[in-house]
C-alpha cells in the first residue's frame, strides 16, 4: 500500500467537521483519506505530491446526468433562444440517434464525457438511462453506463415514445425493460411532468422499481406545479430533481425528509425556466444538492464550476453552501455520503469529502482561493483532478 501525501495546499476545504485548512496537508493511502492537518505536522509517506500553493476541495458529485446518448439538439436549443418554450417532446429526437447509434459508438461518446467530466473536477457520476425507450436500447444503454459510472438509474419512464400508447408503454417499463435492467441499475427514476408521467403512472413506475430492490429517484416540478415532490417525499426517494415550481407545503415536505432536492441551474438557463429557489429550500432545512443534468436536451454541460458558480451569483447561496450541494449533497442524493468515519452506510469510502476514511477524490483549483469559482466565472479554473488518489486529469 502506497502512502501518498499532498502537499502544498493553499486552502484545503474538507467539507466535513475538520473545516477549511490553511497550508495544510493530506495522506492517502489505498484510495482513501487517511490523515488531514497542517503541513508542518505532515506524517512520513512514499510519495509526495506538491500542489504548489493550490486550493484544493473534495470532487465534485454530479449526481444528474443522462450522459448516454448520441446526436445533439442545437437547432432546438436555438429556436428557445429566440423564444420557443421546451418541451418534453424533444426527447424523442435524442431517442432516435441513440438507437441508431450502435454499442461501440455510445460506448466511446460516454467515455468522452467522462473524460470531460474528469477535466472539470468531477470525479463522482451518475447517468440514468433514458434515451433508449425500448427494451434492448435501454437494456444497452444499462450495460454501457455499468463498465464506467458509479450509479447508474433505469429511467425507462422518461417519455413514451413515438407511436406507443401509455397503458401499454408502462406495462412494458414496470414488466420487460425493467426485468432486462435491473442486473445492471442500482436506481429507478420518471419524469413526473405534465407532457410526460402524471402521478399515478410515476407511482406505478416507482413501486415497481422499489419491489426489484432499486432506490428511488424522481424529476418533478420542473416545467409547473405538480406532485413530484410530494410523491418522492412520500415514497421516501433518494432525490427529487428539478424542483423550479414548488409550493411551500412542498418546501416544508423537503425539509421534514431525508429526501435531497437537486438543482440543476445550468439545465434552468437553458430552458429558461426560473432557478430553483435554493435559498428558501436551504432556509427551510432541506437537503439540497447541485448537477450539471448533462444532456443533449436541456443541459450540454457538465461543468459543475459553472453550477456552483451560478448558485452562488445568482441563486444566493454562500460558496461554503453551494461546495456543500455539489459534493456532500450530491453524494447524499446518491446514499454515498458520510455517515461516520469517513464511510457511506454500506461501509464503503464516502463521496464529497475529504475526512479521513473518506475517498482521496481532489479537486485541485489552479488558483489560491476556491472563492475564485463565483469571483472568476466561465475561467479554467480545474488544475487537477484525483480519483481515489490517482490522478484522472
Ligand atoms: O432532466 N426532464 C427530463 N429529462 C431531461 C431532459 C431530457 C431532454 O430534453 O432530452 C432533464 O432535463
Amino acid at each position: 500500500m502506497t502512502a501518498v501525501l499532498f502537499t502544498g495546499i493553499s486552502e484545503l476545504r474538507t467539507v466535513s467537521e475538520l473545516g477549511t485548512l490553511h497550508d495544510a496537508a493530506l495522506l492517502a493511502e489505498n484510495g482513501q483519506v487517511t490523515w488531514v492537518g497542517e503541513a508542518a505536522t505532515a506524517p512520513a509517506a512514499d510519495e509526495e505530491v506538491d500542489l504548489g500553493g493550490r486550493a484544493v476541495l473534495p470532487g465534485w458529485v454530479d449526481s444528474h446526468t443522462h450522459m448516454i446518448f448520441d446526436g445533439d439538439r442545437s437547432g432546438e436549443f436555438e429556436a428557445r433562444m429566440a423564444g420557443a418554450d421546451y418541451a418534453a417532446g424533444g426527447i424523442a429526437v435524442t431517442m432516435s440517434a441513440t438507437r441508431q447509434a450502435g454499442e461501440q459508438r455510445l460506448e466511446q461518446l460516454l467515455l468522452e464525457r467522462i473524460r470531460a467530466a474528469h477535466a472539470g473536477g468531477t470525479t463522482t457520476l451518475e447517468t440514468k438511462t433514458g434515451y433508449g425507450l425500448d427494451v434492448a436500447s435501454e437494456r444497452l444503454s444499462a450495460e454501457i453506463a455499468a463498465r464506467h459510472v458509479d450509479e447508474i438509474t433505469f429511467l425507462g419512464a422518461h417519455l413514451v415514445p413515438p407511436g406507443a400508447q401509455t397503458g401499454d408503454y408502462l406495462d412494458l417499463v414496470v414488466g420487460e425493460m425493467l426485468d432486462a435492467v435491473a442486473p445492471h441499475v442500482g436506481w429507478i427514476d420518471v419524469f413526473c411532468e405534465r407532457g410526460a408521467f402524471d402521478e399515478a403512472q410515476s407511482r406505478r413506475v416507482l413501486e415497481a422499481g422499489r419491489k426489484r430492490g432499486l432506490g428511488l429517484r424522481v424529476h418533478g416540478n420542473q416545467l409547473g406545479d405538480g406532485p413530484g415532490v410530494q410523491l418522492a417525499v412520500e415514497l421516501g426517494a433518494a432525490s427529487v430533481d428539478h424542483v423550479n415550481y414548488i409550493t411551500d407545503a412542498d418546501v416544508e415536505a423537503l425539509a421534514g425528509s431525508e429526501t435531497v432536492a437537486t438543482l440543476l441551474p445550468a439545465c434552468d438557463l437553458s430552458t429558461r425556466q426560473p432557478l430553483a429557489p435554493a435559498r428558501q429550500l436551504l432556509d427551510a432545512g432541506a437537503h439540497i444538492a447541485l448537477a450539471s443534468n448533462l444532456n443533449p436536451g436541456t443541459s450540454y454541460t457538465s461543468s459543475m464550476n459553472f453550477c456552483v458558480g451560478t448558485a452562488v451569483l445568482q441563486q444566493f447561496l454562500s460558496l461554503e453552501e453551494a461546495i456543500h450541494a455539489a459534493t456532500v449533497g450530491g453524494a447524499r442524493a446518491l446514499r454515498r455520503h458520510d455517515v461516520g468515519g469517513g464511510l457511506d452506510s454500506n461501509g464503503r469510502p464516502a463521496k464529497g469529502t475529504l475526512a479521513v476514511g473518506a475517498a482521496a477524490d481532489l479537486h485541485v483549483l489552479d488558483t489560491a482561493h476556491t472563492i475564485d469559482l463565483a469571483y472568476r466565472p466561465g475561467m479554467p479554473l480545474t488544475w487537477r483532478t484525483y480519483r481515489g488518489a490517482e490522478r484522472v486529469a
